[in-house]
């Protein structure tokens, strides 16, 4: 299956009845995509280089105006439903589904945006915990839900610092922007490469001749476990030793290799390794765009490669059953490269293969992670999807 060649019709046309059902009335459809990262991980929170992608897996909400100041919202993944009033929503994370929910609407509204009560019907397309990113896929298309019914209007670019606020102060990861941007801003066909610093972007297609497909682990990752935050405070230890003697230092993204070596014996060892990860992925994502543009599949594939390595020796953010993925899938013909995609400890790699090999690819990998694992794994081919929207039949409304 290609993900984004799906029909959408019977999604909206069942989303729509089980609203029309569950609260009796019509309501709008809104969506955002997850995303896999071709590469540049843990890069975001250092103000550093992305090249993420969506795939053509969606957070689909269907909303309607209430008159009073009531969210009423049904998960249908979980099949449960939670009223939130619009005056009471802080607190702590509760590590429940309604965090997002809370979440969103209570920074919108610290925001200065004031929200009207609505009905809410959400269905997932994105695989939870597979680093697919479906948390930044509910948040905006959430978002871009409440706001529209409200008659809110905020830019892209605010929405989306707000639903990673959101996550930070309601769901408890401290992300960095990379999913809640790409989901706001991905285009059709393209991968986005992203200077989480200036924000700014550059669309960079995805030649015809290559897929990128999805190798789902089966084992579920936790960010908000601690690790994730822990990897970021990690950073922040390394850029404060280091700003000791490079006091134009902000962030790692400002550090050449040379002067992390330099410095290498005043960080302790595992700041040290983390840095490196970081120094070395930011010039990987650089090359790897590079190599995009001019068609090179093979210089990309290696770079993927010696990304996952540096998660798993240096950022040690990887898991036996994704390295064994990336060594399972690396002499498969047609095969570029691999690499574990999102934040880790689980979840998904993402393969870049040749179109003419997919189906071999898709069938070998199976086969083999099955033989050595007994877990049969789930395998998406991908091609870069639409980002957020509103739908309206034919394409998104942006
Ligand atoms: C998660 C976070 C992102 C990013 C990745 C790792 O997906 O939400 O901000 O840090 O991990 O690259």
């Amino acid at each position: 299956m290609i993900a984004s060649t799906v029909n959408r019709e019977p999604t909206v046309n069942r989303l729509t009845a089980l609203f029309r059902e569950r609260f009796g009335s019509e309501a709008r459809i809104f969506r955002a995509p997850g995303r896999i990262n071709l590469i540049g991980e843990h890069t975001d929170y250092n103000d550093g280089f992305v090249m993420p992608s969506a795939i053509g897996f969606y957070t689909w909400v269907a909303v309607a105006k209430r008159p009073d100041r009531t969210l009423r919202v049904y998960s249908e993944i979980f099949d449960e439903e939670i009223t939130l009033s619009l005056e009471e929503l802080s607190g702590p994370p509760r590590r429940h589904w309604s965090d997002f929910i809370r979440g969103v609407a209570a920074t919108l509204q610290e925001a200065g945006h004031r929200l009207s009560g609505a009905n809410l019907v959400i269905h997932g397309e994105v695989p939870l915990g597979a680093g697919l990113s479906s948390s930044a896929s509910l948040e905006v298309a959430l978002a871009l839900a409440l706001t529209a019914v409200a008659g809110v209007n905020l830019s892209r670019l605010e929405l989306v610092k707000l639903c990673q606020k959101a996550e930070h102060e309601y769901v408890g990861t401290r992300c960095g922007i990379m999913d809640q941007f790409l989901a706001s801003f991905s285009e059709e066909g393209n991968a986005l490469l992203l200077d989480c610093r200036s924000l700014e972007y550059r669309l960079l297609p995805i030649p015809r001749n290559l897929r990128l497909v999805v190798c789902n682990s089966m084992v579920r990752h936790e960010l908000a476990s601690g690790e994730y935050n822990l990897r970021r405070s990690d950073c922040e230890t390394g850029v404060k030793l280091l700003q000791v003697h490079l006091p134009a230092v902000k962030a790692l993204r400002d550090v050449e290799i040379q002067d992390l070596e330099l410095y290498r014996s005043e960080l302790p060892e595992r700041v040290y390794r983390r840095c490196r990860h970081v120094v070395t992925e930011n010039q990987r994502v650089r090359k790897a765009a590079a190599a995009l543009e001019a068609s090179d599949a093979e210089q990309f594939g290696e770079l993927m490669y010696q990304s996952h390595a540096s998660l798993r020796e240096d950022y040690e953010v990887s898991c036996k059953e994704l390295d064994l993925l990336v060594a399972l899938a690396s002499p498969i013909p047609g095969v570029f490269g691999a690499r574990m995609t999102g934040g880790g400890f689980g979840g998904c790699t993402v393969n870049l293969v040749s179109a003419d090999n997919t189906a071999d690819f898709q069938s070998r990998i199976t086969q083999a992670y099955l033989q050595e694992t007994g877990i049969t794994p789930m395998v998406y081919v991908c091609q870069p999807a639409q980002g957020a929207g509103e739908w309206t039949g034919a394409s998104n409304k942006v």
